[in-house]
């Protein structure tokens, strides 16, 4: 078992309950790597300020550097009884080099340590999240540029709304993944303020040199105040916020999916490869990691709350509780990491049903607002034109009639401004032709939004 680092105060050793109440190593061994690189910047920092021997921090940082290698080639057996990642490695450390080992925590608390290793694996992750995020909405892109010419109804309230090209909603999708981005991009960096030095919450008094170690592990910044380094969590709570937004979309993006692959819609195939069976109905095709997705937004969610909740009416500076916010942040990365990749993989390989799509776009209703646009290009007030749709949309239904249908007297009769050349806005593909708003979904005006979305992520 690794030595405790505060152990020579206790008159009496710690209960083994307590050990394994208070053990966070089964968790924090996943900062190991940064832990072991903040170690490195400190020891050559209390180097150079000659707060120790040069040569004794040389000998500390090609120790560590050893044990780092041995990290990275996942070597290291963690001490499932250590009482945390910093005690672990101090404990190789020791095992290392010997006794120069101890000079390592030298104007340093775990109070700072923590605070150091958590924003360093944040600023990856946020690079990696980004990664993927691109990585999702190239694919998407890929399916948007492949259909760019399909039409399918656009829905509110999950009722039949009006025709959208294809095309416009999946881009629909990349826009609300580049808010991810550049929220989680936000969020990185004000998490780029480095906190070490803060010490255990008021600084020290030997002569370090918080500049150096910043440049040592490429922070943009210094953080300005000890009390608040060693309390904020802010880094964490903004993350997890931004992935519980982020997860939302995902959901969002699971759920249309899961709708669109049904019978009644049936405007695309999810490959097998990504859909189970069932093991009581052989016609089963269940998009089960879909659903997944959809399920995981929930423990996401959770992670955000539960930090939330942790670090309400905490006293600064540090508090123990705050050890606990870990597994969840670690749960919300790992697990929107895994869903963008293997949503990407579904987008990569989804058909779309063009044949079953054209079949449902010529339902008449999705014209009604055209048919309203044309009444007021011919001086009806919005009012009015909105009237004698409704009559005519309900007078259709009653008689089982469509508007095509109808003759120029009929038509005549709701309004005079009404003739038969309203029949030729009739058909999905006039009804987006006839969008001229910039945002809308004119085939010509998503082309370029396709034009840009490819060159913006591709740069
Ligand atoms: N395991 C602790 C955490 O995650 C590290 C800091 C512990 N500091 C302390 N004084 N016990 O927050």
């Amino acid at each position: 078992m690794s030595k405790k680092l505060w152990g020579t105060r206790f008159a009496k050793k710690t209960s083994t309950l307590t050990d394994r109440f208070t053990s966070s190593i089964s968790f924090d061994k996943k900062l190991a790597k940064y832990d072991i690189l903040g170690s490195i910047a400190h020891a050559k920092m209390l180097g150079v300020q000659r707060i120790i021997p040069v040569k004794e921090a040389a000998l500390i940082v090609k120790g560590l550097k050893f044990i780092l290698r041995d990290v990275i080639r996942r070597k290291i057996k963690f001490d499932p009884q250590a009482e945390d990642i910093h005690s672990n490695i101090q404990d190789l450390l020791l095992k290392k080099i010997g006794k120069v080992a101890n000079k390592l925590h030298t104007a340093r608390s775990r109070n700072d340590q923590i605070a150091l290793d958590v924003k360093m694996y944040i600023k990856d992750e946020i690079k990696e999240l980004v990664d993927l995020l691109a990585l999702l909405q190239k694919s998407i892109l890929k399916l948007a540029n492949n259909n760019s010419k399909v039409i399918i109804p656009g829905y509110t309230h999950l009722q039949i709304a009006q025709c959208v090209l294809l095309a416009h909603h999946l881009l629909a999708y990349i826009e609300s993944l580049e808010r991810d981005k550049t929220r989680l991009l936000d969020a990185k960096e004000r998490a780029d303020l480095m906190p070490l030095g803060s010490c255990a919450l008021s600084g020290t008094s030997l002569p370090i040199d918080r500049d150096f170690v910043r440049k040592e592990l490429r922070f943009r910044g210094v953080t300005a105040n000890s009390i608040d380094s060693v309390s904020d969590r802010d880094y964490i709570l903004e993350i997890l916020a931004d992935l519980s937004i982020l997860s939302v979309h995902l959901s969002r993006i699971a759920e249309d999916l899961i709708l669109w692959s049904t019978k009644e819609f049936n405007f695309i195939d999810i490959d097998f490869s990504f859909c189970t069976g069932s093991s009581i109905m052989p016609h089963k095709k269940n998009p089960d990691v879909l659903e997944l997705i959809r399920g995981c937004v929930g423990k996401i969610q959770g992670d955000f709350s539960s930090v939330l909740i942790l670090m309400k009416g905490l006293p600064l500076s540090y508090n123990r509780d705050m050890q606990l916010d870990k597994p969840p942040l670690f749960n919300a990365i790992d697990t929107v990491k895994d869903i963008l990749q293997i949503l990407e993989a579904v987008f990569e390989n989804i058909i779309i049903e063009k044949e079953a799509i054209s079949a449902k776009i010529s339902d008449e209703s999705l014209f009604s607002v055209d048919i309203v646009e044309y009444l007021i290009k011919r001086s009806v007030s919005y009012r009015d034109a909105h009237d004698i749709v409704g009559r005519i949309i309900r007078d259709c239904l009653d008689k089982g009639k469509n508007i095509s249908g109808l003759t120029n007297q009929e038509l005549r009769r709701y309004s005079p401004k009404l003739s038969s050349d309203v029949k030729k806005i009739l058909n999905a593909q006039e009804s987006v032709n006839l969008k001229a708003s910039y945002g809308g979904t004119n085939p010509k005006f998503v082309n370029n939004q396709l034009n840009n979305w490819k060159k913006r992520l591709n740069a």
